[in-house]
């Protein structure tokens, strides 16, 4: 097995040095302004020691990374109630697809596309107040980061408002289905504040440290899940975190993970790690290419695959 204080920083310098970098998202509008040249990795093993390399400590947008911690507050506050919205298959479409809604009754495939993700928000949103889910899922990463430095990027939820025509569409949809039960606008302006939310690889990876942990999180011994719910989670992370090229990403790296069109990647290897890695150019599907590059890279080197 690799050293891994030697092969993090190897990974990232061969990355650094890659041409072929994907497309920074542009359909935020606030996304298109970030350079693709970055990338970053944090590596925090079982026993507690983190491996870093470059851009580790700066923010970014996590955007569909918020959809696990999202869920997370779903399920303590609505527990089994939670799958009576929203399934656990795979979509097989892109992330934010309309048309299965149609076929299935407005209930979404499952709770990682975007129209699950915003049937998941509905759940924790507080009618009056569009701040006080993101506000939730804002408080539990602080907790498990062990930071209060973790914040809300108000151009970044104020862009993907302005833009957001199609999670509207989305959540006016189910809506007409009864599956959001909440006030759509508040519902909607919970998930664009969710999904600005900023913060580095290092803190992700921290804040993923209760999935590799049977939902314990390592640092402060609080419990987050139940081991029954951290194993879902990881599940559904592996099966639906990539969209359309969640097969691929199996094949390919083999670790339960969930990515934002940020560039960012969390991925965890159960009883081993929790990895953050990020770089802003993506695939055509929406996840980051160097980042799911570099975590096959790692995956092999230390034989962390699930199979
Ligand atoms: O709703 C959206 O389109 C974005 N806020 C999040 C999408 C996303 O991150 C897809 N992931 N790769």
């Amino acid at each position: 097995m690799a050293d891994l204080a030697e092969l993090v920083p190897r990974i990232a310098a061969t990355m650094a040095a890659r041409t072929a970098r994907g497309r920074v998202a542009n359909y935020i509008p606030d996304l298109a302004k970030v350079s693709a040249s970055h990338f970053g990795m944090v590596v925090i093993t079982a026993d507690g020691r983190e491996h870093a390399a470059g851009d580790a400590d700066l923010a970014f947008s996590i955007q569909s990374i918020s959809k696990v911690f999202a869920l997370v507050e779903a399920l303590a506050s609505h527990g089994e109630g939670v799958w009576q919205r929203v399934g656990r298959e795979p979509s097989g479409g892109a992330f934010n697809s309309i048309v299965q809604l149609e076929a299935e009754a407005g209930r979404p495939r499952n709770p990682f596309i975007n129209a699950g993700a915003i049937a998941v928000t509905d759940l924790i949103t507080d009618g009056d107040d569009p701040r006080a889910g993101a506000g939730r899922i804002l408080r539990l990463l602080r907790d498990l980061a062990g930071t209060q430095g973790i914040a809300v990027d108000g151009a970044v939820a104020y862009s993907e408002a302005a833009t957001g025509h199609r999670n509207a569409a989305l959540a006016h949809f189910m809506k007409a289905h009864g599956v959001l039960t909440g006030r759509v606008e508040a519902t909607l302006s919970t998930y664009f504040h969710q999904c600005a939310i900023a913060m580095s690889c290092r803190e992700l990876a921290r804040a993923g440290r209760f999935l590799m942990n049977g939902g314990v999180d390592p640092a402060s011994g609080r419990r987050v899940v139940s081991p029954e719910q951290a194993r879902r989670i990881n599940a559904l992370m592996l099966t639906c975190g990539h969209y359309d090229a969640s097969g691929d990403f199996a094949f390919s790296v083999g670790l339960p993970a969930k990515s934002g069109v940020g560039g960012g990647i969390l991925a965890i290897a159960p009883g081993r790690a929790s990895i953050a890695v990020w770089s802003p150019g993506l695939s055509p599907q929406g996840n980051s290419l160097l980042g799911t590059a570099a975590l096959e890279e790692l995956a092999s080197a230390m034989g962390w695959s699930v199979f």
